[in-house]
């Protein structure tokens, strides 16, 4: 992969989107997890300590290696038992209907099958199963989205494949899931083009949705 994206982002990653803020994002979209749960772009294991005791197993997924010393700490100082796996949420290897919850923050900018890692979501899930998702993504204001679509290919470079404008909703549902939840709001203190945040809860099968 290179040197950056083997040995400096990384680092840049879990610096970033270890404060506060991003600390209490992942906390409130956590609160709801239970069960057996799957989180896809687990990274460097920043979600770990804000799941809550209602979880009872977690599979984690990433097709890359990241800081592998400080992530075991991580696992190895978790609540709950975590199995790891190194694969792409595009193809996932476990029957359908496995999970009770599904778990992404900040993954579907970067997976780059987004819609396919979607359908694989909706697969592993309970049909009473909970798609939890923070992401970030396509500002509504023309205006950002525009800024969004030029810078997108520096983007990609900086970020080792993040996009800055996929439209996180739209590609929930293109893969089938109900969207049941949805929140729209600006991430402060970071570029507006990086800080459009989508958090919601989607199921696998229909109920009354949002
Ligand atoms: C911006 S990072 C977010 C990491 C983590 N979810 C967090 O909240 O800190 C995006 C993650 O998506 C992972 N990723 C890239 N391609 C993927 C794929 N095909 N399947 C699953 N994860 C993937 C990257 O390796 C990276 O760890």
């Amino acid at each position: 992969m290179g040197f950056y994206a083997d040995h400096v982002f990384p680092y840049l990653m879990d610096w970033t989107m270890g404060t506060r803020r991003f600390r209490e994002l992942r906390q409130q979209s956590l609160a709801s997890a239970r069960g057996s749960v799957l989180e896809i772009g687990f990274g460097t294991g920043l979600n770990l300590p804000h799941y809550p005791d209602t979880v009872t197993e977690l599979t984690v997924i990433d097709p890359a290696v990241l800081l592998p010393t400080k992530v075991a700490k991580r696992i190895a100082s978790a609540a709950m038992l975590v199995q790891v796996a190194h694969l792409s949420a595009e193809t996932l290897p476990f029957e359908d209907g496995r999970f009770d919850c599904v778990v992404s923050t900040w993954a579907l900018c970067t997976i780059p099958n987004a819609v396919a890692a979607l359908r694989e979501v909706r697969r592993v899930l309970k049909p009473e199963g909970t798609y939890l998702f923070l992401e970030h993504g396509r500002s509504d204001d023309a205006g950002v989205a525009a800024w969004q679509d030029r810078l997108n290919p520096i983007q990609q470079k900086i970020g080792c494949g993040c996009n800055l404008n996929r439209p996180i909703d739209a590609l929930v549902r293109e893969a089938g899931l109900h969207v049941h939840h949805l929140e729209r709001f600006v991430f402060s203190g970071v570029p507006r083009i990086v800080g459009e945040m989508y958090r919601g809860t989607a199921t696998a099968a229909r109920a009354e949705s949002a």
